[in-house]
């Protein structure tokens, strides 16, 4: 069946009626190559198929949720079971209690878990946490990091006050002396400081901290008696079976976590040492939905599999092949890619390609040769995927390369505005 993407712009045409914009956040198609398709209809293991039925390998994995799989049998069996028995009840189910100890016996700092919805539940608790266990104000996060769309974090400021960012300060990642002088201008107010387990920002390399920056982390925090805070809403269980900065020997005093826990199935968390316990007690914090027990049974089994199966080796293992394989392939057309941070969560960006025009007609070329890459967002392997996938990719990626070649002088400039305005940003 030839690709053709006519549901996709009909829904699309019925969608911008009906929802502002036709999509928002990060679902909305506004940046992408304009063949990418916004809607879906189907997935299963590694695959997606869009509503005009076209099947692609998926290197998104839903932005990260899924890792084990879409729709892995024994987490679905798992949440099917709990669904016959209730989901959103009158209070939690017991899963709930099983969960949390999963969470406390798996994460090396975690004396205690609180569950939310998304990650921006995870992240805006903790900054209040850390502010009620301090006393104090000022909150510093790394320029350009995401921790979620609330007011205080959003990456677009329109509709959002001066106010709810009064207290926010940017330092700039892995750099310890951007980090004291954003510490000097706390001025004796500092709460708490977010870091992410490395930097991982839309339309730039993605960029490893030193443990020298993790430490510095790590130190002035305890000097300040604030808690430092891993954002470990994307990365998490993506990079150790524990606390990403686990790798680094760090251990963090709050950690947020979302997408991957349940493989899919909806729930976050904020998990925390002892010390920061009486804090977390004392915020109030809820949703109508928080305490559903079908993602916390889910989770329970998505955590089994952390455990127990060499997922996390694998994604390893099938993210280097890709990246060896797509270095190859680049310098046989005559291109040279930037592929950055960790193998099992690519960001693939090309080298001389101010506007990315050459990565937007890539990305669209593997489109149509039955490949979702995504070309200014991070991706995520996840442990459905198999080596015949990875081979299947390079195979697709090899024609994309090869039209890209034929076309390199043709392609026209990246006009969109959007775009233009989030590249200069990213500079
Ligand atoms: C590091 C990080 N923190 C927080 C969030 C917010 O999570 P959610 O979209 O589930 O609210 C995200 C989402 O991408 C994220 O990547």
């Amino acid at each position: 069946m030839p690709w053709s993407n006519r549901k996709n712009s009909e829904l699309l045409e019925r969608a911008r009626r009906v929802i502002p914009g036709g999509m928002y956040g990060h679902e909305s198609t506004a940046l992408l190559p304009s063949d990418f398709p916004q809607f879906f209809s189907r997935a299963s293991g590694a695959r997606i198929w869009d509503v005009d039925g076209n099947e692609y390998i998926d290197y998104m994995s839903a932005y990260g949720p899924n890792l084990f799989g879409y729709g892995n049998a024994d987490v679905e069996a798992a949440a099917r079971r709990q669904a016959e028995l209730g989901d959103t009840l009158t209070g939690p189910s017991s899963v709930m209690v099983d969960l949390a100890e999963a969470m406390v016996s798996m994460i090396s700092h975690a004396d205690w878990v609180m569950f939310c919805k998304n990650g921006s539940d995870a992240t805006s608790m903790a900054m209040t946490t850390a502010r009620a266990y301090s006393k104090r104000r000022k909150i510093l996060v790394a320029s350009g990091a995401y921790h979620g769309s609330q007011p205080w974090c959003t990456p677009n400021r329109t509709g959002i006050v001066d106010e709810d960012r009064s207290h926010v300060i940017t330092y700039r990642y892995d750099d310890i002396e951007s980090l004291e002088a954003a510490v000097r201008a706390a001025d004796g107010d500092l709460a708490g400081i977010f870091a992410t387990p490395f930097k991982h920002e839309v339309f730039a390399d993605q960029l490893l901290p030193s443990e020298a920056f993790a430490k510095a982390v790590r130190r002035i925090c305890d000097a300040a008696d604030v808690p430092l805070i891993v954002d470990d809403v994307r990365a998490g269980f993506r990079l150790a079976r524990d606390s990403s900065w686990s790798t680094l020997g760090v251990k963090p005093d709050i950690s947020c976590w979302g997408k991957a826990i349940a493989n899919g199935h909806p729930i976050s968390a904020m998990v925390g040492a002892q010390r920061f316990n009486a804090a977390a007690r004392s915020i109030f914090c809820t949703g109508s939905f928080w305490f559903s027990a079908v993602p916390m049974a889910a989770a329970v089994e998505t955590l089994r599999l952390i455990r127990e199966t060499d997922y996390l080796e694998q994604t390893v293992a099938l993210g280097t092949r890709l990246r060896e394989g797509l270095d190859e392939l680049a310098a046989a057309h005559g291109f040279s890619l930037r592929q950055t941070g960790p193998a099992q969560m690519p960001q693939i960006l090309f080298h001389d390609d101010p506007d990315m025009r050459l990565g937007y007609a890539w990305s669209a070329n593997a489109l149509k040769h039955g490949v979702y890459f995504h070309p200014y967002h991070n991706m995520f392997m996840n442990a459905a995927m198999t080596v015949a996938d990875v081979d299947l990719t390079l195979k697709a990626s090899e024609r994309a390369f090869s039209e890209l070649k034929a076309h390199r002088t043709r392609i026209p400039a990246n006009e969109n505005p959007l775009v233009l305005a989030r590249l200069k940003r990213a500079q």
